[in-house]
């Protein structure tokens, strides 16, 4: 989807104290970037950053990542971010452009983070193209160096042959699913995979019901 040019885009993003224009100088020192101890959970194509201006300023004592392309997508998140913690320092958020299939230039086995959040990817529906899907094997591959034992990845999409192969995709690298829904808003649980995304507030209204996984990673066979 191309988006409309945001000329505000760079130099906001260029003065926001949470935003780093050079995610590789970060490589497996992700933890000291933030002032404080905490787990670090990360969110793989934040776009406008709904889910972490849901989850961040309840949770102050984890920290989030949330990585997407492009300055145009990358500067309203940073300001529904802002609007979500209204006014309170923001501590424990960090927003980042990267291309998340070139994930391994930025984080590390060093940075141990214990939860990756996939939230309505591009479902690439051709099979030429599904190598491009962040939850292809290959990309699981990836995430896996970088979460720590036991770290987890929770998933969701509107797409059901995205959401059937990723299941798959999970069990071909390594990860255990524990749990699955194929209808998360009438679903009981309560945690924060049902913070609403942008993506999932339009698939919902539209009548879609949203399918959820989490998945835990294995440890490595000998
Ligand atoms: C369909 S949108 C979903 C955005 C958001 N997660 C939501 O649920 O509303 C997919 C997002 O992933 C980002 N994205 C896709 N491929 C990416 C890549 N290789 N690296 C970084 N971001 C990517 C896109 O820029 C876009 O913002």
């Amino acid at each position: 989807m191309r988006m409309r040019s945001k000329p505000w885009a760079k130099p906001e993003l260029e003065a926001c104290p949470f935003f780093l224009r050079h995610p590789e100088q970060q490589k497996g020192r992700w933890h000291e970037w933030f002032p404080e101890e905490g787990a670090i959970h990360l969110e793989l194509g934040c776009g406008k950053g709904y889910f972490i201006a849901g989850l961040a300023p309840l949770h102050p004592e984890l920290h989030y990542i949330g990585i997407d392309l492009k300055d145009v997508i990358l500067a309203p998140a940073k300001r529904v971010i802002e609007a979500a913690f209204d006014g309170k320092p923001i501590h424990n958020v960090a927003l980042t452009g990267h291309d998340i299939e070139r994930l391994r230039e930025i984080m590390g086995e060093a940075d141990q983070v214990e939860r990756i959040y996939i939230n309505f990817c591009n479902p690439w529906p051709k099979p030429r193209h599904w190598k491009r899907r962040l939850t292809y094997p290959t990309r699981l591959e990836d995430y896996r160096m970088l979460l720590a034992p036991q770290g987890e990845i929770w998933f969701k999409t509107d797409d059901g042959p995205l959401y059937r192969d990723t299941l798959r995709y999970f069990e071909e690298a390594g990860y255990e699913v524990y749990w699955t829904t194929e209808d998360l808003h009438a679903d009981p649980c309560s945690d924060e995979i049902t913070v609403m995304t942008e993506h999932e507030r339009m698939f919902s209204e539209q009548g879609i019901r949203i399918k959820a996984a989490k998945a835990r990673v294995l440890p490595r066979k000998e």
